[in-house]
């Protein structure tokens, strides 16, 4: 892949994050997800690729816009496969929470898995818990292998926990260990790539969330060197077909960070509400400031892009 596809694709998620910020604290989720699908299928069809949405609003039956299968981009140029979320985190962007970003991870041809929209158990960590977490082993039992790695005590991680009441014996149970807990009202990719951030405070993910979003996030890490591993957990028969429909064989199965995300990955963030590693999407008289984040698996490189962008010069979305 043409490392400068990275930074044509950033334009994307910049303008989905511009247009669903506007929605920040609104109180709207409906406005804030349309404003950042309508801006992210827009400015996609700038891209010069052959790109097909592997990851996205739904099947084409349920969402008009951003769909699996759905072609994207100019048609001239590689052919890529296209996770998405224009808004991950619609609940925290409408109340004006933390943490809310539009995201976009790129891979060439059949290198992501076709998650199936359903649920996942995830758990992911930074570079420290590669060989060493393991999806199948109790999180009491995760904690004290990461804190061996980190060397440090199981009582100096901390854990980020999507905020549900099917985690109550998962929260119970890092409590227990003496592990510090960060509860997150929404958005587990974020909250997997802060595994990765040194300043974020964040040593390990655990917890179940969208599957897609679990493909997203193993995205992300691969660019990050940390780990990721997930097993699909659907709620009834009905997405067990789906999934068995999509190609998964063995619902059971664990699928590691290269399984979900493999060969040539390339991820791009721009933050809509503040974050830990991002920062919101700042508006003034003349336009707007943002803060996105750029990674490619193959080189490693890590990019901050702090963007300002002049209304005035160029023609707004809406
Ligand atoms: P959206 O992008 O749809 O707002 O998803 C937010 C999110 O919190 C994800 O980060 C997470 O994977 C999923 O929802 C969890 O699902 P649920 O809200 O059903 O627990």
């Amino acid at each position: 892949m043409n490392r400068n596809l990275a930074l044509e694709f950033v334009r994307v998620t910049e303008m989905a994050a511009i247009a669903s910020a506007r929605f920040m604290g609104r109180g709207d989720e409906k406005a804030a997800d349309q404003a950042a699908v309508d801006a992210m299928r827009t400015m996609l069809d700038s891209v010069d690729c052959e790109g097909t949405v592997v990851i996205g609003e739904g099947e084409r039956d349920e969402a008009p816009m951003l769909y699996i299968g759905e072609k994207v981009g100019t048609g001239n140029g590689p052919k890529l496969d296209i996770a998405l979320d224009p808004l991950e985190g619609t609940a925290v962007c409408a109340s004006g929470a933390n943490n809310s970003i539009s995201v976009m991870a790129i891979a060439e041809h059949g290198h992501f898995l076709n998650a199936p929209d359903t649920y996942m158990l995830k758990i992911a960590a930074g570079p420290e818990g590669r060989g060493v977490i393991d999806i199948l082993e109790s999180p009491t039992e995760n904690l004290r292998r990461l804190a061996q790695a980190k060397k440090c005590r199981v009582q100096d991680l901390t854990a980020i926990i999507l905020n549900r009441p099917r985690h109550k014996e998962l929260i119970d149970e890092v409590r227990r260990s003496g592990a510090r807990i960060q509860l997150i009202g929404d958005g587990d990719v974020a909250g997997a790539i802060a595994t990765c951030m040194p300043k974020a405070g964040v040593d390990i993910l655990f917890g179940i969330g969208g599957a897609p979003e679990g493909v997203i996030a193993a995205a992300a890490l691969r660019c990050l060197g940390g780990e990721f591993q997930g097993i699909l957990k659907p709620r009834n028969q009905e997405e067990i077909e789906r999934a068995r429909k999509m190609g998964v064989s063995d619902i059971n199965k664990v699928w590691s960070i290269n399984e979900l995300a493999h060969g040539d990955v390339m991820f791009c963030a721009t933050g809509v509400t503040s974050g830990e590693f991002l920062r919101g999407v700042r508006f003034s008289p003349w336009g707007a400031q943002t803060h996105s984040l750029v990674m490619r698996s193959k080189t490693g490189t890590i990019r901050h892009i702090e963007a300002e962008h002049h209304f005035d010069k160029k023609p707004q979305l809406s």
